[in-house]
């Protein structure tokens, strides 16, 4: 008997997306906040460089726009472009007044704008180079300060529960990792503010839990999901064998640093006028081209031209963590490798969140909205999470009124009986995914190469499917399983896409096609929900 809660809304990620979800509906609506780790262990609270908004008076919301469909190569939705940036400012004082600390301009009222690739002007607003970290401190203080909110960590949700004409959400079914039993939570409103999938990649910015989960939960409950292909691949992760993971913002770049091969020379002026501070796809592209003509493992970012302490005073972070794997900032170049960052596709969503099914909202990293296009501008992440996040509120604060009846959920039936032993195959088989995707499905790429990832994908995707209905559940199963499906969706979308566009570049199609348009994929209905009920 699994033990049964029952909320007004359940949200799914205690992310940027989630925290600011939960925070801005009503205190009168009963919330459960769930997260598979720690409260604090998504993307987010790794966040650099900060949050996008046009905040200066010089700068105004066209230009924005304009640089977002720019970055976007012909894909993002020019009017959520405009939705979202238009509520760029709104957010920023929501996030001022719940004590968000930014950096201030040394002025009495101003703030400091840093700038990134593919801004036209300074716009970017942070807390020195620990952005997301000042952010969901402040906002998980804010939730455990409401009465209304309950959080409920090292949770992993497992599978939607819907209807039984599959059109209704009602709930979500979890597994509890330190209780490790399941648990039903019933709902009129479910949110998946789970993050991305940059996990299926062998190197990659992001920590461990960017494994999917809310984009392979929706598509197994019959969501449409889009433009998987484009992956977004940060220039600069720290290339060194003590650090895994650890991004050097482009912030850097914005404040001068300069990107360099092993014998000093720079090479991104030979690329694109804006040089260091062009769009994400044509930085990385660039570095791995380099990289494979040199035959160099790295590339170097310096910004030790730079006077000491305005290094230090704007990269405290960045300075301490490279000084304690041996390399001071403020006098020779950093080693860097471009790496897996961010999920431009996601789960098909309007301007609040809705999702194809009724009942369930999608917000944050694991959410299509349109703004991005095949390649996101800097910082507009975030700024996505809080606008789109507050339009879902404001969408389920008036669906909750009059308080709906729904049917319960059904009883979840695991069957995973046996101990599979130790986590070492599910380990094993993730490894062999990542390498797998970054090998063939990564900054370029070949028809024969997705070919090649597709056909493995299945067999492991066939393999952690046998696992997961016979095992007893643990969070590299699930994630296994989760990302085995999403990885098969990013091939689907790479493979679908038969040009070259934005952050998708394809030896086979090197060319712009004549009509941009997005890679939708539909689930079959009930081959899916067959497998979610296994
Ligand atoms: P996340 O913050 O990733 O949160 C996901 C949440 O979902 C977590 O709480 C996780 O535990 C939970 N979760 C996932 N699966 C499950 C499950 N099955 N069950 C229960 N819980 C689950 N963007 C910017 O705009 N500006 C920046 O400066 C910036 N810097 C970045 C630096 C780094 C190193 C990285 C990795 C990303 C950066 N980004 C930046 C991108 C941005 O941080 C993310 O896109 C954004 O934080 C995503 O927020 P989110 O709430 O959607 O997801
Ligand atoms: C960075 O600080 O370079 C990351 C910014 C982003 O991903 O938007």
């Amino acid at each position: 008997m699994q033990q049964r809660l029952s909320y007004d809304v359940v949200i799914i990620g205690s992310g940027a997306a989630g925290l600011t979800t939960a925070l801005r509906l009503p205190a009168t609506v009963r919330i459960a906040l769930i997260s598979k780790g720690s409260p604090d262990a998504g993307a987010t609270c790794w966040a650099q460089g900060g949050v996008a908004a046009v905040l200066d008076s010089n700068d105004h919301v066209d230009q924005h726009v304009q640089d977002t469909l720019a970055a976007g190569g012909g894909l993002s939705d020019a009017s959520v472009a405009r939705h979202i940036v238009s509520h760029g400012r709104e957010s920023i004082d929501w996030l001022i007044s719940q004590g968000v600390p930014f950096t201030t301009d040394g002025q009495a009222t101003g703030y400091h704008l840093t700038r990134e690739g593919g801004h036209s002007t300074r716009r970017i607003i942070h807390v020195a180079d620990a952005t997301g970290k000042a952010i969901s401190d402040t906002l998980l203080a804010q939730v455990a300060s409401k009465a209304n909110i309950d959080l409920f960590t090292h949770c992993q949700a497992i599978d939607l529960l819907t209807s039984d004409d599959g059109t209704r959400c009602i709930g979500i079914c979890v597994f509890d990792l330190q209780q490790e039993q399941t648990r039903i939570f019933s709902s009129y409103c479910t949110v998946l503010a789970c993050g991305g999938a940059s996990g299926a990649y062998l190197f990659t910015s992001n920590s461990d839990g960017a494994s999917g989960d809310g984009i392979a939960m929706a598509w197994r409950s019959g969501c449409r999901v889009a433009n998987l292909e484009f992956n977004q691949f940060h220039p600069t992760c720290l290339y060194h064998p003590d650090s895994r993971s650890m991004l050097i913002s482009e912030a850097l770049r914005g404040e001068g640093g300069l990107l360099k091969r092993p014998d000093g020379s720079c090479f991104m002026p030979g690329y694109d006028p804006h040089a260091e501070l062009a769009p994400r796809d044509i930085v990385a592209r660039a570095m791995d081209r380099e990289m494979k003509q040199l035959g160099a493992p790295c590339l170097y970012l310096d910004i030790s031209h730079k006077p000491a302490a305005f290094i230090r005073t704007h990269f405290p972070t960045i300075y301490q963590r490279c000084l304690s794997c041996g390399i001071n900032i403020t006098t020779e170049p950093i080693p860097v490798v471009p790496a897996a960052h961010y999920t431009c596709g996601g789960i098909v969503v309007d301007q609040h969140g809705q999702t194809d099914i009724r009942g369930l909202f999608a917000v944050g990293e694991c959410s299509f909205t349109g703004l991005h296009g095949a390649n996101r501008l800097a910082s507009n992440s975030l700024l996505e999470c809080f606008v789109l996040a507050r339009s879902c509120a404001n969408r389920i604060g008036n669906q909750l009124s009059p308080a709906p009846d729904l049917p319960s959920p059904p009883e979840w039936q695991p069957s995973h009986q046996t101990q599979c032993g130790d986590d070492g195959v599910f380990t094993q088989n993730l490894k062999n995914l990542r390498r797998l995707m970054w090998d063939n499905v990564g900054i370029v790429r070949t028809t024969s190469g997705l070919q090649k990832a597709m056909s493995r994908v299945r067999l492991l995707q066939a393999a952690s499917q046998r696992l997961y209905r016979d095992c007893t559940i643990s969070k590299n199963l699930l994630e296994l399983r989760n990302l085995t499906l999403v990885s098969e969706l990013i091939v689907r979308c790479a493979m679908a896409r038969k040009e070259s566009r934005g952050l998708h570049y394809s030896l086979n199609y090197p060319a712009l096609g004549a009509v941009a348009k997005n890679t939708i994929l539909t689930p079959g209905q009930r081959a899916w929900r067959t497998q979610a009920a296994i």
